[in-house]
This record gives structure tokens, sequence and C-alpha cells, in this order.
């Protein structure tokens, strides 16, 4: 023990309100009486000082009470750093006070460092000589920082109402202990309101829909394991959480993020979370979030990275499968589209142009080269995209130029000195170490080489986990093949590894649902990256290092904007990439929960996500998969893939499926411009393309839970069939009016209750909110087609109402360049707005850099709006101020509104949709229009 002297104990702040020390005092010397529960495995450490930190920070020292020898020896001495590190943020850092201790790296995840480990002072006496509490809040911060000393706990609280949000003291009665800190043991609780609503920690299939739920096993650890699997640690690593509280109307919502890559279980109780980690740090950063669950994610992006800007074609549909065996049988799949007049812009394909599954060759039979240029020709000169997939196990090959450089360059992670063997589809493999800068460089170069072969538009990053056929050490069996039959039994010879206590900790994590052994089916947990780093810490970045590797590539090779689609995702991969799912499965229960994963997704930063639309495998029944994709159309990232074994299920394999395709795509594609500008939202605020309903509602208690239905947006609500043979769904309305997009003037309004709305086969049921301007296009068969044709607006007031208000926007840009911004010239912001008061309808726009839209020569050609009580008559419309005098090509229509349900009461008020056709309005510049309404 190394504490050095010379500060003070004494707390720099002056005391804080005496009756509650007091109280608190006393609370503490009967706590610590009487800490005698046997289910705890501690009894915490005591606070022996505390100070005011270089750079605006706090420091405190941490003693251990009392050894315990479960899971191994306690740390004895831990440093605490506290920082309001904006408004907004507060972090609060914990580690052992004289060991460097293992954490996310800076690099891969750039944050603030906390100050080093400064031994300090011992304090005689100890407990009793601090403050037993005192409060910390900086100016202009929501979050107040406070703790107790022994044993030491902390706190969180909201400074505008005084709510506690985080409360680290364990009381006797309560089930978990104080604070535990051990080198491969971690544990650490908060108490809840029984009332709170929690979304996050995964990747994780929720069967009980987005909102935890108590005793649900929530253990994050990446892992080969398919969506499949309910209630397991799935592909990605998530340890964040938002918590939503409506304390009598009033809604709050913050979010916590514990930053920490080794693998952990969470356990929620309902009244209490508590997080058991088997190594790292506590390093919790708490979001102060508001009124509206946007401001968590995007407090939290700002932390993590904004998710990544995609190019307009990404939002397009995509087709994909593992068996597209030729070059041949590829173009028919996209001939086949054409010909059923079904939207796609991408095709992939999986591992069936590698020679032999090896990355970044061409099979010579099946994928000539020159065939495949030639389609990728074509392919290119319709405006489609084509996206191959790597892993990034490297097939062991003496002959194979991407091995054989990474051995030169000494790429891979080590297991005793030798690259670790493993076992992927190419037989034998290394992993290359992305922690390594080196690595990072080959696997540039790799990219570029495959690019000169093939020109591909984007990368598909599979496996990343990573997943290994075969667990623990291994070697090549001669005369044995590998891969055998089927391709992913372990066809090595191997051996567990149990030796070290990083293969087999103290603690077990419930890995796989199983308690399964951390190196089965992965790297072993005692193999080392670059500097000596432990797989057993790093493992669950291997597929974000990947991600930034392949990333840094794309931008290196070419200005333009990458697109990148991961498996395993870590927090802060949304910053790079686009994520699916992962393997699920063609049945109706898979179909409902790809909506809270894709909503979870959401929340940790990675908007752009949808699952494989008609299932991975087995084969799905015809009226699933018309199902599938009129919910997967609505899917940021929409594409349908399939397993090598299933049969097609390509959109247009049957008739009644390219039907409900060509309907649900063709409004999809209508509204690429808005999903766009959701895009760019989600990238200057974190704000996710696909929201829970409780998002635009957060007053809404009855959609805390609601997990069938999702907002695009703030206000295009999507509402499923979810269920075999259903015709008819039953779905959730928000008070207001809400307009079908197929037919507009089918209206319900919403009541706060569930209405039932018909829904046969060819049917999907999207609704757009009262009070917004959606700007919409005409589709087309790729979003290039689509995004050459004249712009409408839909302006929607509340049904017959005399007053309203209604605002909308639309982001523009070049989306070949790398950066999404407004200022380069090449893109353009408008704001539209809308008005209803005193029976006159006004509608206008305010334009930010116009000259793009200008060049590219977009044009309004039709106004809609919805809820107006007459027609309209004397239009006036002005250009950047300009009266336009001739307004002859415009003309009115009108027709009479729908309701599903009438207005209690007012029955009278029906309510019409009028539009303006004929305008020809330059989208570049401002525009003013109005009319009277007439009877
Ligand atoms: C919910 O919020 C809306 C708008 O902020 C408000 O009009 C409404 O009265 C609130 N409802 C409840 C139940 O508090
Ligand atoms: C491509 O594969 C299909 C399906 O196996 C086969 O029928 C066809 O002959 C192949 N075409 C070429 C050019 O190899
Ligand atoms: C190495 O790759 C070549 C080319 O694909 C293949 O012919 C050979 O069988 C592979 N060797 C091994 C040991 O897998
Ligand atoms: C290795 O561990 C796995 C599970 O972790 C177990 O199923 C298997 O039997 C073990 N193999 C040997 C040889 O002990
Ligand atoms: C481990 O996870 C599985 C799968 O969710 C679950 O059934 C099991 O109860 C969990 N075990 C514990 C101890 O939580």
């Amino acid at each position: 023990m190394m504490f050095f002297s010379g500060s003070s104990s004494k707390s720099p702040w002056p005391p804080t309100i005496l009756l509650f020390l007091f109280i608190l005092n006393i609370a503490l010397v009967s706590s610590t009486k009487t800490t005698t529960s046997t289910s705890k495995i501690s009894q915490g450490y005591s606070l022996i000082s505390i100070e005011e930190a270089p750079n605006g920070g706090l420091i405190g020292h941490l003693h251990l009470n009392k050894k315990t020898n479960i899971y191994g020896p306690d740390i004895p001495h831990l440093q605490l750093f506290v920082k309001h590190e904006t408004e907004d943020r507060l972090r609060v850092h914990i580690t052992d006070a004289e060991k460097q201790r293992w954490e996310v790296p800076y690099d891969l995840l750039p944050r603030e460092k906390p100050p080093k480990s400064a031994l300090h002072k011992s304090v005689a006496g100890e407990t009793g000589e601090i403050p037993f509490l005192s409060e910390k809040s900086s100016a202009g911060s929501e979050l107040v920082f406070s703790y107790k000393s022994n044993p030491f706990s902390f706190a969180v609280k909201r400074k505008s109402n005084g709510e506690t949000l985080f409360d680290s003291t364990s009381e006797n009665s309560d089930p978990f202990s104080n604070l535990v800190f051990k080198d491969q043991y971690i544990e650490i609780s908060t108490k809840l309101p029984k009332d709170a609503s929690l979304y996050g920690l995964g990747e994780n299939t929720q069967p009980h829909g987005i909102k935890l739920h108590p005793n649900d096993p929530y253990t994050i650890y990446t892992a080969d394991q398919s969506a499949i699997n309910l209630n397991m640690d799935l592909y990605g690593s998530h340890p964040v959480y938002m918590d939503l509280r409506n304390v009598g109307g009033q809604v709050t919502s913050h979010g916590v993020l514990l930053l920490n890559s080794n693998g952990m279980d969470v356990i929620y109780r309902g009244n209490s979370l508590t997080y058991k980690i088997i190594g790292g740090v506590l390093d919790f950063y708490f979001f102060a979030g508001g009124a509206s669950p946007l401001s968590v994610v995007d407090q939290y992006t700002q932390l993590v990275g904004r998710p990544a800007p995609m190019p307009y074609w990404a939002l397009g549909f995509h087709q994909c499968r593992w068996g597209y065996k030729n070059v041949s049988v590829t173009e028919a799949v996209v001939e086949n589209y054409r010909k059923a007049k079904i939207p796609l812009d991408v095709i992939w394909n999986d591992d069936d142009h590698m020679d032999a599954a090896k990355d970044f060759t061409l099979d010579p039979v099946n994928f000539p080269r020159p065939k495949l240029l030639s389609f990728l020709e074509k392919v290119h000169s319709r405006g489609m995209k084509y996206i191959v997939l790597t892993d990034p196990g490297i097939g062991v090959n003496e002959s194979y130029g991407v091995f054989k450089r990474g051995m030169a360059d000494d790429v891979f992670i080590k297991y005793e000195g030798e690259p670790f063997l493993a076992q992927v589809w190419p037989g034998p493999v290394y992993f290359p170490d992305f922690l390594n800068p080196k690595t990072v460089s080959w696997w540039t170069d790799e990219i570029r080489r495959f690019r000169e072969l093939v020109p591909i538009d984007g990368l598909w990053i599979d496996m990343n986990e990573p997943s290994n056929f075969c667990s623990g050490k291994c070697k090549i069996v001669k005369n044995r093949p590998c891969p055998g039959d089927p391709g992913w039994e372990c066809c090595l010879d191997c051996t567990n590894i149990t030796t070290t206590r990083w293969d087999d900790p103290p603690y077990k994590i419930n890995v796989s649902g199983v308690h399964a052994a951390l190196g089965f089916k992965t790297i072993a947990t005692s193999a080392t990256h670059y500097n000596g780093v432990l797989e057993y810490d790093a493992h669950s970045l291997y597929g974000f290092s990947h991600t930034i590797a392949t990333h840094k590539a794309f931008m290196s090779l070419e200005e333009k904007r990458p697109f990148i689609l991961t498996r395993s995702t870590f927090v802060g991969s949304g910053h790079y990439a686009a994520h699916w799912t992962g393997d699920n499965k063609g049945t109706w229960e898979n179909l409902k929960y790809s909506i809270s994963t894709m909503l979870n997704f959401g929340i940790f930063g990675v908007p752009m996500v949808g699952s494989d639309i008609c299932g991975f495998y087995p084969a799905p029944t015809e009226e699933l998969c018309n199902r599938w994709i009129e919910l997967g159309a609505f899917y940021p990232f929409s594409r349908d893939h399939a397993n090598f074994y299933s049969p097609s299920q390509e959109l247009y394999v049957w008739d009644s499926v390219a039907k409900s395709a060509r309907n649900a795509l063709g409004m999809r594609y209508k509204l690429l411009p808005y999903l766009y500008t959701l895009n760019y939202e989600a990238h200057i605020s974190g704000a996710p393309i696909a929201r829970p309903v409780f998002f635009s509602f957060p007053n809404f208690t009855e959609s805390y839970g609601l997990s069938t239905q999702f907002l695009l947006g703030s206000s295009v609500m999507v509402s499923p069939v979810l269920r075999k043979k259903a015709t008819k769904v039953k779905a959730l309305f928000p008070p207001g009016t809400w307009y079908n997009l197929f037919d507009m003037t089918q209206t319900v309004i919403g009541r706060g209750q569930y209405a039932t709305l018909d829904a046969p086969l060819h049917v999907i049921n999207v609704h757009v909110y009262q009070n917004t301007i959606l700007p919409m296009q005409q589709g087309g068969l790729t979003s290039k087609e689509a995004r050459t044709t004249p712009f409408s607006l839909v302006v929607t007031f509340p049904s017959g109402a005399s007053k309203g208000d209604a605002r909308g926007k639309l982001y523009l840009d070049d989306d070949e360049l790398p950066e999404m911004k407004l200022g380069n010239g090449y893109s353009t912001y408008i704001d539209f707005y809308a008005t209803l008061n005193e029976k006159t309808v006004k509608v206008w726009s305010d334009v930010q850099e116009g000259k793009y839209a200008l060049q590219k020569g977009w044009t309004i050609e039709k106004v809609t709006v919805l809820g107006l009580d007459g027609i309209g008559e004397s239009l006036a419309v002005d250009i950047d101020g300009m009266p336009v005098s001739d307004m002859s090509s415009a003309e009115f229509s009108a027709s009479d509104l729908y309701h599903l349900e009438k207005l209690e009461g007012d029955t009278k008020k029906k309510g019409m949709m009028v539009e303006v056709k004929g305008l020809e309005l330059p989208l570049g510049k401002k525009f003013s229009m109005s009319w009277k309404m007439g009877i």
C-alpha cells in the first residue's frame, strides 16, 4: 500500500443541510453495525478523502472495510473520480488506486481521461473524518452527485425535481451488496422506483417487448448466438439503459451507460438493478435527458459518436442470400426484380463469390472476374449497388496472399506466442487483431486490393463476435479435410483451455444462457492482443475494432461516404456502421421480435438497423413473407436475406408477396426524402430513425411497453400485422388525428385507445399524425430514379379544427460526399410551415442554402392539406417574396375524409382533403402560398 500524504481530507464545499446530515449520520451508524446479511458478499468500502481535482472533477479515495474471499481477493484501495463533463452528463469512474486496470481503449472510443491514480494520503481514523454527506453539482448542471462515506455509496439526483436517478446504497433489507471491487468481480447496484420504465441493455431478443422485464436475464458478452435465442447475450454489447419516469403526468427520461467491455450479468428486479462484471472498471456516464426521450439519445450519441451518415441508396431495398451460386444466378435475381416491378437498390453476395470461403478472393469458376465486372457495369449503370460479405477469420493457407501478407506484418491475435488457431468457413483461420495499428494498415491494403479487383460499393462484416467453430487450443490434423461436412463442425483437434483465471474466472456470467465457458466457440480468453491486452478484456470489442478498421479503410481509399454492415456491435458502433439483427427464424414470433430489437438499436445509437426480411431460415410461408415485407419495408435497413439451405424467398417468388412488396416498398420509395432527412437528424442529434411510440408521446403511459407498432421519425406510425391469418390489426392510437398514408381520406381519431383496422393480406397500416408536413416524392424502381421525381407536401391539421399549425423539414445533399452537413455547397435544408387560422390556410418554406436544390432542379408539384373544413378559393403564391401572377396551371380538388371512429360528441365535423396540383415551386426557393377556405 502506497498512499502518500500531503492533501487535505476536508470537504471543499460548505456543509449541506444539517438536519439531513444528522439523519444520515444515524442511518450510517445503524447500517454499519448491522450489515450481517449472508447473501451479501461485502461490507463495502469507506470513503477516506475527497477533494477537488485539477480539471474540475472530484477525486476520492476508498478503503476496503473487510476482506472476503468469494470471487477472489478484494482490491484494497480505490480511486473515485467524479466529473460534470457537460451540463447534462455526469461521469463517475471508480478504479484501483494503485494499479492501472483495463478500460475501453481511449483511442477506440475517444473521451476524456480521468486523472492518473494520484496516490493519496492515508487518513488516520478514517471513517468519520470527512463529511458524511456532500453534494456536488456544477453551475448549469442538471445532475447532482452525492455520497455517503461508510459504507461508501453514491447517488445521482435530478436538480430540477430532486428525483433520485441512481442510488447505490444497500440497506439491510436489500437483496444486493454494497460496492464490491475485486480483480475479476465488480458488483454495484442501484435502487429504482417501481414504476420506472427501462429500455436497453443488449443485444438481446426480448420476448416481453422493448420494456425491460423484471427477472429476465440480461447478460452482456458478444457471442455468435442467433436472434432466435431469447433473453441471451447475442452479437453485440450495449451496457446502457434509458429510464423513463412519469410522476403525476410529469415525464422525464435519463440514460445510464456503464462503459465496460468485460462480460457482465445485469440483474433487473423491477425496483433495483445490479451489475455483476468480471473485469475492467466502473465507468458510469449519467445523461440527464429531459422531458423528451430524444434528449437522452442526443446526449448519449454526443459522447459515443453520432450515427454514421448513410448514402441515399442504402435507404433503398436490399436483396441478399447465401447461395447465389454464380454470377448468372445473381444477375437473374436483379432481372426478376425488374420484371416484377419491385424496387431494388442493392444486390448482395454472401460468401458464394469467394474462392473456398477466403476473404477478398473470387471463385474462378462461378464468379470469374470478367463476367462479374460486366454484370456490375450493368448494375452500376442503373444506379444500383453491389455489396459482398467478409469475415474476420483469415484462411491459413500458404498460397493465399491475404494470409501471407498478414503473417509478414504479424497482424494476428496470439496464444502462447503463436497466432491463435481457430476455424470458420474457410477451415483453419487466424484472427486479425484490430487493436494493432499494423493490422489496420494491412486490412486497409487488403480492401484496396479487393476494390481494384471488384468495384464493391460497401462491405458486410460478419462473424465478428468473433465466431469460432472450435473452442480452446487447436491443431490442424493432417489428412483430415477441413472444412469438413457440414462446414461449421469443428475439424481441428482441440483441447479446452482451463489453465488460467481468465479462461476460468471465479464468477461465471450466464454466457449463451448456460454459463458456457467464456472462450466457448470464440477466441480463448487468455489469448493476447497488441500490447499484451487480454482477449478476456477486449473480447466484446472485437466487432467494434473490426468496424472502425473497415471504416478507416474506406475513408482513406476514396472520398466517398462508406456503407458498412456489421453483425457485432459495441457502444459507439453506430458512428461507423449499420447493423442487422443476425440470424433469425421465419416465424411469426420472430417477425414480432424484430421490432423490439430494431427499437433497442435506435436507443443504442445504431439507427440504421433491420432484420432479415422473411427470416433467415427455414422457409417462410407465403403469408408470413407477405407480412414481413409489409413490416420490413419500414425498417430503416430493409433487406431480404436467406440461408443457403432455404428455398428462394425473393419477393417476386410468390405473386402475392410481389404485390405486397410493390405496395409497401412503393410507399417506402415515396418516403425516401423523409427517411433521408431522418438519417440526417440521426447524424446530427442521435434521433433514432425508427422509434418507440412513446418517443413522441412521452406522457402517454399506455405506449410505454408498446412493441408491436413504431414510429418513423416523430409522426409516421407503422402498425403491422404480426399474426397468422389476421385480416385486422388492433393498433394503439395516441390522441389526435392520424391519416392513412395509402389513402389519406381514411382517418383515425386517436383517443389513446386501441382501434381495429382493416388489414387484408396486401395492406400495411401506416399513418401520419396531425401537425406534420411530410415531404414525399413519386417513388421508382431505384432510389436514384425516385430521387429525380417531383416533390409533394402532405400537410396535416387536426381533423375539422378551425386553428392549426404544422411543421416539417427536408434535408438534401450529394450523398456520395463523406460528410453529411450543411455549408459545403452540396446540401440544402428546408423548414416547412403551415397554419390554419380564421379560414385561411397558409403553407410556406424557409430555405437554407438553396443553391444545391436549385441546381438539381427539384420542384414541388402538389400540396395536400388534410383536416380542413372546406375547399379552397383565391389561391395566392409567392416565390422568394414575389407574387406569382399566373397560377392558371394550379387547381384545387377536394374529397371528404372518412373517420374510422367519429369524434365524440361532435359528429358534424368531418373534415376534407384539399389538394393543390399543377404547381411548379422550385424547392430551393422560399415559397409561400395561401388561400381562403370556402364551404
Ligand atoms: C401530455 O402532454 C401533452 C402535450 O405536452 C398535453 O397536451 C397533455 O395534456 C398531456 N397529457 C397528460 C395526461 O398529462
Ligand atoms: C449457375 O448456377 C445455376 C444453378 O446452379 C446453374 O443452373 C447454371 O448453369 C450456372 N451457370 C453458370 C454459367 O455456371
Ligand atoms: C489454399 O488455397 C488454394 C487456392 O484456393 C487451394 O487450392 C488449396 O487447397 C488451399 N490449401 C489449403 C491447405 O487449404
Ligand atoms: C470442453 O468444454 C466444453 C464446454 O465448455 C465441453 O462441452 C467439452 O466436453 C469440453 N471438452 C473436453 C475435452 O473436456
Ligand atoms: C441464464 O440464461 C438463460 C437463458 O435466458 C435462462 O433461462 C437462465 O435462467 C439464466 N440463468 C440465470 C441463473 O439467470
